[in-house]
């Protein structure tokens, strides 16, 4: 399965996803790594692995959707299978999550439906809450929405700090992205109104608690 993956950053979640597919637990061939911004680290991962890797930066173009028409035109020179936003920090146009209809995902650092947007971390402190976590979800034209295909949580137990609680949900983040992307990529996912269900049902393996 021919797999581009998107990101604005650090790109340890691309990471995990490029060791994934190293080990042979991920049945995926990455034919190119896009980034919004240049120098990114996440870049230099991609080199390291001698994967194929370009910048559109959106800093070019005079609008999004221009931005977003470049993107895609980028994208869909590799032809993909699944599209996979790892860390890309760009809201995409309607048209642009239309036409990846089925084959774009996300991850996003909270329990979605909570906690959509940004500082989730401290919002998550901020409210008290005992669980957090990520979710991975396919992309609907609404924000941090669209049906969730799996969700790690920990217990936030005395965690005091965004930073602290940041780095605790990654782990898990670099467990469940490429969990999902393997069920992707073996065909096992389907969708049901706003449910995923996997091998045709929901599965308790769709929410998994971590001690991270
Ligand atoms: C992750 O927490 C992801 O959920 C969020 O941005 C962060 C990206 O981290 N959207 P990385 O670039 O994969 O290291």
């Amino acid at each position: 399965m021919n797999v581009v993956v998107l990101i604005s950053g650090s790109g340890s979640n691309l990471q995990a996803i490029i060791d994934g597919a190293k080990q042979g637990d991920l049945p995926i061939t990455i034919s190119n790594v896009i980034s919004n911004v240049e120098g990114v680290k996440g870049l230099a991962r991609a080199e390291a692995a001698q994967i194929k890797h370009s910048v559109v930066s959106h800093k070019n173009y005079a609008s999004r959707a221009q931005f977003d028409s470049a993107l895609m035109a980028a994208i869909d020179d590799s032809n993909p299978d699944l599209v996979v936003l790892a860390g890309f920090m760009r809201i995409l146009t309607p048209e642009f999550v239309e036409h990846y209809s089925s084959r774009l995902i996300n991850i996003h650092p909270s329990l979605l439906p909570a906690y959509p947007g940004t500082n989730t971390h401290q919002r998550v402190l901020d409210h008290n809450e005992d669980w957090h976590g990520a979710s991975v979800h396919f992309v609907v034209p609404k924000v941090d929405a669209g049906p969730v295909i799996v969700q790690g949580r920990l217990s936030v137990g005395d965690t005091s700090t965004a930073s602290e609680l940041a780095a605790r949900v990654l782990k898990i983040e670099h467990v469940i992205y490429p969990l999902a992307i393997k069920w992707f990529a073996e065909n096992r996912l389907s969708i049901n109104k706003d449910a995923v269900l996997l091998d045709g049902e929901t599965s308790v393996d769709q929410l998994q608690t971590f001690d991270v």
